[in-house]
């Protein structure tokens, strides 16, 4: 009964998400949203602040940030399997907003609700690790990437960019939508491996800033 149910679940993952060309894979368009379920408006973003939230599965983390300043659309040359492809730019009236999936290529390392290690450092806070700002650093082992940049590595042991998030603004609204990957695919089955099967994210997904997540952030 237990593998019928993991067949299953691992149909309906297939499915689920469609690649639409390299490096593009779509999967459920879903709303952001407050904690109580209330639409979560690009306006409610403070700018330079960490957020975080779980796409396109329940144990996948995200971080979604506004960088205050236009993001333009940026090629990425992949190394190692000759990858290519286009990061979009920021989302939002001024093209600011971007996310990323918050897994560390190096090693796996993610958030979680009691330690969070990779975080984003903004303008005025200097990652001593770096020694510098605007960047992810990962305090693991220490590498860092340029979310201004299609989170392309400016620091190894990390060898290839995070994978962003392709978010979707409604200008009517200003409601925001996460709808798909960009990038190399994220390692959901070592994730699933150590924290059990991902659940898809179907209909909405809530946004928290980092501080309320989780219990210690570490600063490096
Ligand atoms: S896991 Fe991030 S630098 Fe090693």
């Amino acid at each position: 009964m237990k593998f019928r149910r993991a067949s299953l679940i691992t149909a309906l993952n297939l499915f689920s998400s469609t690649i639409v060309n390299s490096g593009k894979v779509e999967y459920k368009r879903v709303l952001l949203t407050t904690e109580n379920k209330d639409p979560f408006r690009a306006s409610d973003i403070i700018k330079n602040e960490n957020y975080i939230f779980f796409y396109p599965y329940h144990n996948i983390p995200v971080l979604l940030l506004d960088l205050n300043k236009t993001i333009e659309p940026s090629k990425v040359e992949q190394s190692g399997d000759g990858m290519s492809y286009i990061h979009p730019g920021g989302a939002g009236i001024n093209k600011s907003i971007v996310a990323y999936v918050s897994i560390c290529n190096h090693a796996l390392v993610r958030p979680n609700s009691e330690k969070t290690l990779i975080k984003y450092y903004p303008p005025g806070e200097r990652s001593v690790l770096y020694g510098g700002d605007s960047v992810i650093c990962c305090c693991a082992h220490g590498s860092v990437y340029n979310p201004s940049d299609a989170g392309k590595v400016l620091q190894s042991p990390a060898e290839h960019p995070l994978t962003a998030v392709e978010l979707e603004w409604d200008s009517q609204s200003d409601f925001m939508y996460a709808r798909g990957l960009i990038g190399r695919e994220p390692p959901f089955k070592e994730v699933f491996k150590e924290e059990g099967e991902g659940r898809l994210i179907l209909e909405s997904a809530p946004v928290k800033r980092l501080i309320d997540y989780t219990k210690k952030i570490v600063r490096c």
